[in-house]
């Protein structure tokens, strides 16, 4: 089953998404199923729970797209469960990134080349694992939604001013986007 992404503007993308506990979610793995088919049918290369309306500690990323800049990511497919970043080292490098919720907006953002996080993967083993750049890149993008936070809040206040009437106009569903969305300013039965 494919959720609707929510887009910007929903209180759900704002919001710290809470810790899972294995007990509380004995169908998990449908959950995660349900969130790759979600990111596959928008093209997307990472995809995390608060998007699709869950408020919890859940994140998937295929980056297997980067192989051509990157081989090692042929096969890097990975589910991060309960993820906490504990380090970020290296000096900070632009790259343009996208975002599900945010469709048709694309900017520069800095971030630091190497992470260091522990998660678990969907069959709760832990993992304390040190990713590189782009494979960290999107494990970064993916971290912040369940911290809520958003790519654009990186941005120079100049950069924010400029695409502000758009980032506006998405959470009123006024976006040429090719997969379901959810959009908060648009009222029930319109
Ligand atoms: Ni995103």
């Amino acid at each position: 089953m494919k959720y609707p992404i929510i887009a910007y503007g929903d209180p759900v993308l704002r919001r710290k998404a809470t810790a899972i506990e294995p007990d509380e979610y004995p169908h998990i793995k449908q959950i995660i199923d349900d969130m790759y088919e979600t990111m596959y049918g928008a093209r997307g290369v990472g995809l995390a729970a608060p998007q699709v309306g869950l408020s919890m500690r859940l994140f998937v990323i295929d980056a297997s797209v980067f192989a051509d800049e990157e081989p090692d990511l042929k096969d890097f497919k990975k589910t991060f469960l309960n993820a906490t970043i504990l380090e970020e080292t290296g000096e900070e490098w632009g790259f343009n990134e996208g975002c599900l919720s945010i469709p048709d907006i694309r900017e520069d953002v800095y971030r630091k080349p190497t992470v260091k996080i522990s998660y678990y993967d969907e069959n709760w083993k832990h993992h304390e694992d040190i990713f590189s750049g782009l494979a960290a890149r999107v494990i970064q993008h993916e971290y912040d939604h369940i911290e809520g936070k958003l790519f654009t809040d990186k941005l120079s206040p100049l950069r924010k001013r400029l695409i502000e009437k758009r980032l506006n106009d998405i959470s009123k569903g006024i976006v040429d986007v090719e997969y379901k969305m959810k959009f908060p300013a648009v009222k029930k039965g319109r």
